[in-house]
């Protein structure tokens, strides 16, 4: 994010996927550095690894935000960095939520906001989908088990404007935001599934945000996407992690 961004936010009453919307803009050419998008409901919202992202109206914060960038390695950090951005807002709230590597925000053991950054013309898309409250019907069947919600009262636009002033803050700040991802990540010391169905247990977070594991077997590896499943329950919140 080297370029200069300022503050403008597109409000959607419904969209599919926010993402999307970005992306065809994007395409279209007609985006600034910095320019976002919220929608108050999404009708085909997008997960990681081709899930669904359950976006119903009027109780999530749906937030997408396009960042020039030509840099493949810069590319990679937005997905951290929003991460961090969104634990700020949160903590500011009294909140301890916790990172579940690599694009996961969780509270209380339960997954409250995923983030979907995704290549577009000339930059990056960062998704960030926020439960705020729980929806009226409850979460879908599929999502039971893990999903949750903040029910404290955060409204959408706020939130969104505070998360988007977070994001330009860690990067001009990368040792602090390396640091402060690393003080949240809740699978650290804990036992997991690695992607390719072996098991490890996790040492940390590299400098390039890969998760460091140890293998069975002794041998250090570290791990640059792909899904994690934890052993056992996600820890409520990380001790190190400060509200405020
Ligand atoms: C995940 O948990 O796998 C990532 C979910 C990302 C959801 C957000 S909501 C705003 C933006 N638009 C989308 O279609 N997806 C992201």
């Amino acid at each position: 994010m080297s370029e200069k961004s300022t503050l403008s936010i597109w409000l959607l009453d419904k969209t599919g996927s926010t993402n999307r919307y970005l992306i065809e803009k994007a395409r279209e050419g007609l985006l600034k550095n910095g320019q976002a998008v919220l929608a108050r409901e999404q009708t085909r919202g997008r997960g990681r690894l081709g899930r669904d992202f359950f976006s119903p109206g009027g109780t999530g914060m749906y937030l997408s935000v396009y960042y020039r960038t030509i840099d493949a390695e810069e590319a990679l950090l937005y997905t951290p960095l929003c991460a961090c951005a969104v634990c700020a807002v949160l903590e500011k709230e009294g909140l301890k939520p916790g990172i579940k590597w690599v694009n996961d925000i969780y509270l209380e053991g339960r997954k409250v906001c995923g983030i979907l950054c995704e290549k577009a013309e000339g930059g990056v898309v960062c998704g960030i989908g926020l439960n705020l409250s729980t929806p009226p019907g409850g979460f879908p069947e599929a999502v039971k088990q893990l999903a949750g919600a903040l029910d404290n009262g955060m409204e959408a636009l706020p939130t969104a404007e505070r998360v988007l002033a977070f994001l330009p803050y860690f990067f001009e700040r990368p040792q602090e935001a390396l640091a402060y991802y690393r003080e949240r990540m809740l699978l650290t010391g804990h036992s997991v599934t690695l992607p390719d169905g072996k098991p490890a247990r996790v040492l940390g977070i590299s400098d390039r945000y890969g998760l460091n594991v140890l293998l069975p077997g002794g041998e250090e590896k570290e791990i640059i996407c792909g899904e994690i499943t934890l052993h056992g329950q996600m820890p409520p919140s990380c001790p190190a992690a400060q509200p405020g």
